[in-house]
């Protein structure tokens, strides 16, 4: 039985749950709205990626509307990233959070966030959260894993569906009461990325440094070899793990 939060809308095929989700919202969908496919004809990662959406993966969008600034939209990568990993870590799945979006078990992609907002002239109007995961089958593409190749037992996406929303909405809640803190806290907990080392690439090219922490608005603390610090934001660059 689903919480009633959510307004479930289920299909077995769409080019993307997220441009259906932000068609939904400009209508007036309430937030809660979540629409969920079966597959995706032109699923979309982060920076212009497409993500592959075969059968027997977990694709989905959410419709919040939290009262808060645009620039403070990122922070909900970090509410998802740590509710996903709370949720399959229950499980007993070894999964750990990749900076900035990334669920990744064993070295291998296993979830991906896409937060994408709508914005009106006083603000933010809604954001659509969505959510690939990798269930069932063996994902054609290479670093990437699914939940049934890590068990060895095939799985059933509805339960993992449920509590994957349950921490979604605990978290998404405790998130407007409390702030960001309680996310960032588990975020940390399970990022592999920090004390590692990283190569930037952005606009000015490549860059070796340490990543050093998280910061509020889910941005990455870095420390290159001469001792600079800097902030690096998802959106500005990508990052490899060396
Ligand atoms: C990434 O890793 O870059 C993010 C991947 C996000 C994929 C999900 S699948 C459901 C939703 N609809 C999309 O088109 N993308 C997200």
């Amino acid at each position: 039985m689903f919480d009633p939060f959510f307004h479930i809308h289920h299909l077995c095929e769409v080019d993307s749950t997220n441009d259906r989700a932000k068609e939904l919202a400009r209508q007036g969908a309430p937030e809660g709205t979540l629409i969920v496919a079966e597959t995706q004809r032109a699923g979309r990662g982060r920076r212009g990626r497409s993500w592959s959406s075969p059968h027997g993966g977990l694709y989905f969008s959410l419709i919040l509307r939290p009262p808060i600034p645009p620039e403070y939209a990122s922070q909900l990568v970090v509410v998802t990233a740590a509710s996903l990993y709370r949720a399959l870590h229950r499980r007993s799945l070894p999964v750990s959070l990749k900076w900035p979006n990334d669920l990744v078990a064993g070295g291998k992609k296993l979830a991906g966030i896409l937060v994408e907002g709508g914005f009106a002239s006083q603000g933010l109007s809604f954001a659509v959260v969505g959510v690939g995961v990798n269930v069932n089958g063996q994902p054609p593409i290479e670093g990437a894993t699914s939940i049934e190749a890590l068990t060895a037992s095939p799985q059933g996406k509805e339960e993992i569906l449920q509590d994957i929303l349950g921490e979604m909405k605990a978290g998404y809640l405790a998130y407007l009461a409390e702030g960001i803190e309680p996310a960032l806290a588990d975020y940390r907990r399970g990022c592999i990325t920090l004390n590692r080392e990283v190569i930037i690439i952005g606009p000015e090219g490549k860059a070796r440094a340490k990543a050093i922490d998280v910061g509020s608005r889910g941005e990455l603390l870095v420390e290159y070899p001469d001792g600079c610090r800097r902030l690096v934001f998802a959106d500005e660059v990508s990052l490899r793990t060396c």
